[in-house]
C-alpha cells in the first residue's frame, strides 16, 4: 500500500541514511525540503521530493494543505507505567517541601509503588495505553517506559508485562528498561545493601531471564543509590544483554556520569546538576546525554546545561520524564519549549534532540527519528505554520493534524 502525502509547506528533518546522531554545531541546521511531497510504501518512507517534480503513483493521496512535516517525536524517557496521579504531592511542593524531603517522607516513588502493588496488571496495562494514545496525539511515536514502581521481583515483573503487552498491542515502537533500583523498597527500608543484593541476585536474573527489559537503569544521585552500587548492579544486567541508561546528577553532581560512561550506557538522563568535569568526561565517550527539561520545570530546579554541552560537541537528547511525581506531561512538543527557552537550544537543535538524537538515545535511530528513505514511516504532520520556529514559539498551541506509525494514520 503506497500512501502519497502532498502539499507539504516544509518537509523537515532530513538526514542521510547514515548519520545515526548528530552533535554540536551541526545541530543548528534543520534540513527542509519546501513545497515538498513525501511517499510511503506500507511502513517504509519511499521516496521525497519537491510538488514541482513528477509525483509518483500511489494507491491513495493524503492532501497535507500547507501544514509541516517533520519525524515523530521520540522520548527516549519515561515512567509511563503507573497507577494514578500524585497531586498531592503536587500541593506539598507548593507549599514548601522539596522532592527530596518528600521522598524522605516516604511519599515519592514508595507512594506510587504501594499503589501499583494493589493495581492488576490489566488495570495498570489500560491506563498506560489511554497515556500512550494522549502521547501520539501529540506527535510521539517511539517511547522508552521504564519499571521501577514494583521494588520487589514480582511487582517490577508485572509492569515489565504491561510494556511487554504494549510493545505487542501498540503502533509505538516502545523500548523497556529495567529500573528495580528506582529506591529502596518499603520492606528494605534501612537495610538499602539487602535491597541491592535482591536487585542483582533474584530481579535481574528474573527479568533477563525472561527477556523483559531491553535497558538498565539505576537511580544514581544523593539520597538513592551511590556510584559502588550502581556499577555492581550494571554489572549484573550487563550478563543479561541489558545496557545501561542510567538517572544521574538530578539531585547533585555524584558520579553517575562517570559510572554510565565507564560502563558503556546508551545515555546518561537529567544532568541538572552535572558539572564541567562531567561535560569532559562525555566528550570522549559514545553516551548520550539526555535532558529533562519537564522535570525542571515542574520541580523548580536548574535546568540542565544543554547549551554549553552542545557548544562542547555533545550530542544532546530530549526526553519527557513523564511519571506522576516529578513531571506529569507526556508533551514533547513542550519539552522542545522548554529546551528553547530555559536551556537557550535554538529550534533546530532541539527539535533535532527530541528525534535523531533521542532515537539514538534508544538505539532506534538506524531506524526511526528522521524523513530518510527506507526508514519507518513515522510521521508528524502539523496544521499550517508560518515557520519552523513556530513550533517552540507557539508553547501551548496544539498544532498536531496527523500522525503515522510506520504507515498507518492514527489520528
Ligand atoms: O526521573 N528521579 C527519579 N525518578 C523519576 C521520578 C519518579 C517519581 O517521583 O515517581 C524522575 O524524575
Ligand atoms: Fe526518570
Amino acid at each position: 500500500m503506497k500512501t502519497l502525502i502532498t502539499n507539504i509547506r516544509y518537509l523537515a528533518g532530513i538526514q542521510p541514511r547514515d548519520r545515526f546522531r548528530i552533535a554540536g554545531q551541526a545541530m543548528r541546521q534543520l534540513e527542509v525540503l519546501e513545497n515538498a511531497w513525501l511517499l510511503t510504501d506500507n511502513d517504509r518512507i519511499a521516496a521525497f521530493g519537491g510538488m514541482d517534480t513528477p509525483l509518483p503513483p500511489a494507491d491513495n493521496t493524503y492532501d497535507a494543505e500547507g501544514g509541516t512535516l517533520l519525524p515523530a517525536w521520540c522520548d527516549s524517557h519515561t515512567h509511563l507505567v503507573y497507577a494514578g496521579a500524585r497531586e498531592g504531592e503536587f500541593v506539598d511542593k507548593i507549599r514548601g517541601l522539596s522532592y527530596a524531603e518528600i521522598a524522605k517522607r516516604g511519599g515519592g516513588i514508595l507512594n506510587s509503588a504501594d499503589r501499583l502493588h494493589e493495581m492488576s496488571e490489566d488495570e495498570l496495562y489500560d491506563q498506560a495505553m489511554v497515556r500512550l494514545n494522549e502521547a501520539v496525539a501529540c506527535g510521539t511515536g517511539c517511547m522508552e517506559i521504564k519499571s521501577g514502581y514494583g521494588l520487589n521481583t514480582a511487582d517490577e515483573l508485572k509492569m515489565l508485562r504491561v510494556i511487554d503487552r504494549m510493545k505487542k498491542t501498540s503502533k509505538v515502537k516502545i523500548v523497556s528498561t529495567f529500573l528495580g533500583a528506582h529506591a529502596v523498597g518499603r520492606a528494605y527500608t534501612g537495610r538499602q545493601d539487602d535491597y541491592v543484593d535482591l536487585v542483582v541476585n533474584e530481579m535481574i536474573p528474573a527479568v533477563g531471564g525472561e527477556g523483559l527489559a531491553d535497558y538498565i537503569d539505576v537511580f544514581c544521585d544523593e539520597g538513592f543509590f551511590t556510584p559502588e552500587e550502581t556499577r555492581r548492579i550494571l554489572e549484573a544486567g550487563a550478563r543479561y544483554g541489558m545496557r545501561p541508561k542510567i538517572h544521574a546528577c538530578e539531585l547533585a553532581s555524584s558520579g553517575g556520569v562517570e559510572v554510565g560512561v565507564t560502563c558503556g550506557a546508551l545515555s546518561v538522563d537529567h544532568l541538572e546538576s552535572a558539572s564541567d568535569e562531567d561535560i569532559h568526561l562525555l566528550q570522549g565517550s559514545t553516551t548520550i546525554p539526555t535532558l529533562l527539561p519537564g522535570t525542571s520545570f515542574f520541580l523548580r530546579m536548574p535546568y540542565g546545561q544543554g547549551r554549553k554541552m552542545i557548544e562542547n560537541g555533545l550530542p544532546i537528547a530530549l526526553a519527557s520524564d513523564c511519571n506522576p511525581g516529578s513531571t506529569p506531561s507526556l508533551d514533547m512538543k513542550f519539552v522542545v519549549s522548554l529546551a528553547c527557552i530555559y536551556m537557550r537550544l535554538l529550534p533546530a537543535e532541539a527539535i533535532h534532540a527530541a528525534t535523531l538524537n533521542s532515537a539514538a538515545a534508544m538505539n532506534l535511530s538506524a531506524d526511526y527519528g528522521s524523513i530518510t528513505v527506507g526508514k519507518k514511516a513515522n510521521l508528524h504532520l502539523t496544521l499550517p505554520i508560518p515557520s519552523i520556529e513556530y513550533i517552540p514559539y507557539a508553547y501551548t498551541r496544539r498544532i498536531t493534524r496527523q500522525v503515522w506509525l510506520e504507515g498507518t494514520a492514527m489520528l
